[in-house]
């Protein structure tokens, strides 16, 4: 079966993939230099397929560490690059090491695909390229317009996502599967997976599931008196267990050549917007847990409203989102209590 190099094989979205590819019989290697994650990952992806994957201890950003990965591994097929920093507050910091990873990164990766003649690769971007859309583009879709980024991670993949245009425009073997994640959330089934977030979490679902689990007295909703029925933002959360299948299907996609594009862009969401409130409350339905929440001031910086039109995802890439979101919250949940030994 085929050889794909996961960069990030062992982050929070790169190991739920994993998981799915090998369960799809694909030859796996990850490549990850634990910066904001652990080798225990590849415990759990092995106690859930019963194989562990191999794994190389490499930063993307080491040309010569990985053209010796190139080298050793002469029959790989695609790569999907995860490989990213992430954390939008600390981009805002720290931006020269946002720029330096995400991008030195992505140019190390299609430099040595050209080399090596490895011509597919699927790209992790994100729906924060579109901003806020203008009402007439919500849900929103491909074809809305990109707006100036927010903070310098979201700059990172806008100029990512032109690297990678760019590169094919030059390489004309090269082939490209841009995938906007919305938010991804939840984990494995087994519990044997999960996200795990560094020191005090920044996004909503980890927030919250802790102060489920006594650990933060409260969770803080960011503002509710925004222009949207609940007052508070609205978002397209989406099953990291359905993003993975994704990728899946993206590689399969360039592996058995059934695009004429080189570069296909695709959102990857549900369709459904559901607001800070609404998460809460269902989340209290489905695992009967209480949250106490309180809600504060606006969070600098946050968009009103988003949700995806996932309608090239589901007719071209054969995929869709159709986890309910009860057991997506019920995943979460369960993750948090193992880790945390409840
Ligand atoms: P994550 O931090 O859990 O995973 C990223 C992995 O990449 C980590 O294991 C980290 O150690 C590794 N890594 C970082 N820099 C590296 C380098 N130079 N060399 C090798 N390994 C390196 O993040 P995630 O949530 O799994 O996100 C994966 C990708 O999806 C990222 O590109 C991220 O920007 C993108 N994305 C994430 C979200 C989200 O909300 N989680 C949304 C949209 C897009
Ligand atoms: C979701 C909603 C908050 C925490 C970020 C990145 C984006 C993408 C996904 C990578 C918002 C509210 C949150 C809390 C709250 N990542 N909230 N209390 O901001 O949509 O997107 O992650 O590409 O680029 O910006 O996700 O989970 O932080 O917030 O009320 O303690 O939850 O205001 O409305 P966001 P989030």
């Amino acid at each position: 079966m085929a050889r794909i190099v996961v960069t990030g094989g062992t982050g929070y979205i790169g190991s739920h993939t994993v998981v799915c590819l090998m369960q799809q019989g694909y030859d796996v290697v990850i490549v990850d230099n634990l910066s904001n994650s652990n080798t225990g990952v590849l415990d759990g992806i092995a106690a859930i397929t019963g194989k562990r994957p191999t794994f190389e201890n490499l930063d993307c950003m080491d040309f010569m560490s990985m053209s010796r990965l190139f080298s050793r591994y002469t029959d790989i097929e695609a790569i999907i690059h995860f490989a990213a920093s992430k954390a939008v507050n600390e981009s805002v910091e720290k931006p020269l090491m946002y720029y330096r990873n995400n991008i030195s990164s992505l140019v190390s990766v299609l430099d040595l695909m050209h080399q090596f003649n490895v011509n597919n690769i699927v790209f992790s971007s994100s729906c924060t390229v579109y901003g806020q859309p203008d009402k007439d583009h919500l849900p929103v879709d491909e074809t809305a317009p990109i707006k100036k980024a927010l903070s310098p991670y979201g700059n990172t993949k806008q100029i990512n996502e032109e690297i990678i245009l760019d590169e094919a425009h030059a390489n004309p073997k090269m082939k490209a599967t841009i995938l906007r994640y919305f938010n991804p959330i939840g984990a494995h089934p087994s519990a044997m997976i999960g996200e795990l977030p560094n020191g005090v979490p920044q996004n909503l679902l980890p927030y919250l599931t802790q102060t489920a689990a006594g650990i933060r007295p409260k969770l803080r909703v960011f503002g509710n008196d925004y222009n949207t029925p609940d007052g508070s933002c609205i978002r397209d959360y989406i099953y990291v267990m359905d993003l993975a299948r994704a990728h899946v299907q993206a590689v399969e996609r360039m592996l058995k050549k059934k695009s004429q594009e080189q570069v296909e862009i695709f959102n990857l969401g549900t369709g459904r917007g559901l607001s800070v409130l609404e998460l809460i409350s269902l989340f209290e339905k489905a695992t009967g847990v209480k949250v106490p929440y309180e809600i504060v001031a606006r969070r600098e910086g946050d968009i009103e409203q988003v949700w995806a039109d996932p309608t090239k995802a589901n007719t071209v890439l054969g995929w869709k989102a159709d986890t309910p979101i009860e057991d997506v919250l019920v995943s979460a949940w369960n993750w948090e209590k193992r880790i945390r030994n409840i």
